[in-house]
């Protein structure tokens, strides 16, 4: 079974505190959701983890099967298995999907099987171009087949829903439940109630704080009643320097 600890982290930006001593557990068990208002920090989270740049200095540590990748740079933690898709689906223009995919297994066949997985036929999309004469939609679906493809430890999904069509809540579950099948950590950034229910376990996240966390039935109730009709500002404060 694969673990990831975030240890009690806290990061600062431009003189504020973006994330405050959050501590939040993962495993290949249960699928997980990183849910609260836009600015609550869910996307800061995911970057720590993957450690992109400007994201590597902080307090705390964090742990991927019993040791520290707090000293690996981001390639060397995407050779760990550790993967993120970011809000905006990818968009590259000269490349094929059969490119794209070929990043992560050249093989033909096991791309048509993934392309099929994800609902895209082989046939009309293997040679396509990955670039805006495909819709949000279909890209999103096309780093999902690259993500079975690659068969990660851990995969960060951030706003999978953004930029795609309205029913695609059915479709992001189903992937959700198949890479939950290949062992791997599968965390969710949502703020979408729809796709919180879908997932097993969440973490409630707020100005950078972790404000409760459960079983996401429950998690749920709390985000639907109290985080959506809240007013309060979600902005980070500035540090006083004394
Ligand atoms: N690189 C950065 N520099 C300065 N502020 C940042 C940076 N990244 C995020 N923030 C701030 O941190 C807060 C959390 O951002 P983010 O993690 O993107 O929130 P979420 O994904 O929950 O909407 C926001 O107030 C945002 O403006
Ligand atoms: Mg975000």
């Amino acid at each position: 079974m694969n673990k990831l600890e975030f240890q009690n982290i806290k990061f600062i930006k431009d003189n504020k505190i973006i994330i405050n001593n959050l501590s939040l557990n993962f495993d290949s068990k249960k699928v997980y959701s990183l849910v609260g208002p836009n600015g609550a920090g869910k996307s800061t989270i995911g970057k720590l983890i993957m450690g992109f740049s400007g994201y590597n200095k902080f307090d705390g540590d964090v742990i991927f099967n019993n040791k520290s990748i707090k000293n690996l740079n981001i390639t060397k933690r995407v050779n760990l298995g550790i993967t993120m898709t970011l809000q905006e689906p990818v968009r590259y223009s000269g490349i094929s999907i059969n490119d794209y995919l070929s990043i992560n297994d050249s093989d033909i066949l096991k791309q048509k099987k993934c392309l099929e997985k994800v609902g895209l036929d082989s046939e009309l999309y293997l040679e396509r171009n990955l670039d805006e004469t495909l819709s949000g939609g279909e890209r999103k679906r096309v780093e999902f087949a690259s993500i079975l493809l690659m068969k990660p430890k851990v995969i960060i999904l951030d706003e999978p829903d953004s930029g795609i069509d309205i029913n695609s809540i059915d479709f992001i579950s189903k992937m959700l439940r198949e890479f939950q099948k290949m062992h791997s950590i599968v965390i969710v950034i949502t703020h979408n109630i729809e796709i919180l229910e879908k997932t097993d376990y969440s973490y409630l996240v707020c100005n950078g704080n972790l404000v409760d966390f459960g079983e996401s039935k429950y998690i749920n109730k709390y985000f639907k009643n109290k985080c959506i009709k809240c007013s309060h500002k979600n902005t980070p404060e500035k540090i006083i320097q004394i």
